[in-house]
């Protein structure tokens, strides 16, 4: 899966993209990532990708035009038509679901905003999906960005060494995780609960299920109360 990530801070991505399992998939080709750098596009002389916003009010805001000839430069590189997510406070909250969804694309192109915005009209031209990342407002769109690519490159084939792990994680049944614990058996005068050195694997999973259960209802009474829905 390739991901194609329009940003004023190319080196802030990569710089945090390529590392420890990330860095890994990179490197076994599993995905690519590239971050193409929006100034590049400006025909500005200064290199100045902002501007004052019509009808007043505080800040500057990205102009369209290297916006649009940076996501051409992109899409005319690309066999079909990417889907263009934005990531912006204003978008759908994102979560497992929606990673996985965006896990089944060959090539997903990111856009990243800063300072007051972006110009609504290379919006409405090139934007397929606008996600949030929570109800919080941050200086860029790169930390979001980031948190995508993370979450959805789990879902890829062979990103995590252990095939199984995205389907028992938290969230993905709707659950929470359960506990877990390794060696020593006892710490800080705290046994590993008997149970999980029993052998019995029918035993241990049922146990796993019911602590998730419980976790659930404790910690995220809305995810509990979907998965009673359910
Ligand atoms: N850009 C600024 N804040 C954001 C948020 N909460 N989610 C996604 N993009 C953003």
């Amino acid at each position: 899966m390739n991901f194609h990530i329009m940003t004023l801070f190319p080196d802030m991505v990569m710089n945090t993209l390529d590392t420890s399992i990330l860095a890994r998939a990179m490197n076994n080709g599993l995905i690519a990532c590239e971050a193409v750098n929006i100034r590049d596009y400006t025909l500005r002389k200064n290199n100045r990708v902002d501007d004052y916003t019509y009808g007043g009010g505080a800040g500057m805001l990205m102009q369209a035009q290297p916006v649009y000839d940076c996501w051409k430069s992109i899409q005319d590189r690309l066999p079909k038509k990417s889907r263009v997510v934005f990531l912006t406070p204003q978008g759908r909250v994102f979560n497992q679901k929606i990673a996985e969804d965006l896990s089944k694309e060959d090539d997903l192109i990111l856009l990243c905003g800063h300072y007051e915005g972006i110009d609504e009209r290379v919006l409405d031209e090139i934007v397929t999906d606008n996600i949030s990342i929570g109800d919080y407002v941050l200086t860029g769109g790169e930390l979001p960005a980031i948190i995508l690519v993370d979450a959805i490159s789990r879902f890829v084939p062979g990103v995590l060494g252990n095939e199984s792990s995205a389907s028992t994680d938290s969230f993905q049944d709707g659950l929470l995780e359960y506990p877990q614990y390794s060696r020593p058996e006892v710490w800080h005068d705290k046994r590993v609960p008997e149970i999980l050195m029993s052998g019995d694997h029918a035993k241990v999973d049922a146990w796993r299920l019911e602590q998730s259960i419980e976790r659930t209802r404790e910690r995220r009474p809305d995810l509990y109360k979907s998965f009673l829905a359910k």
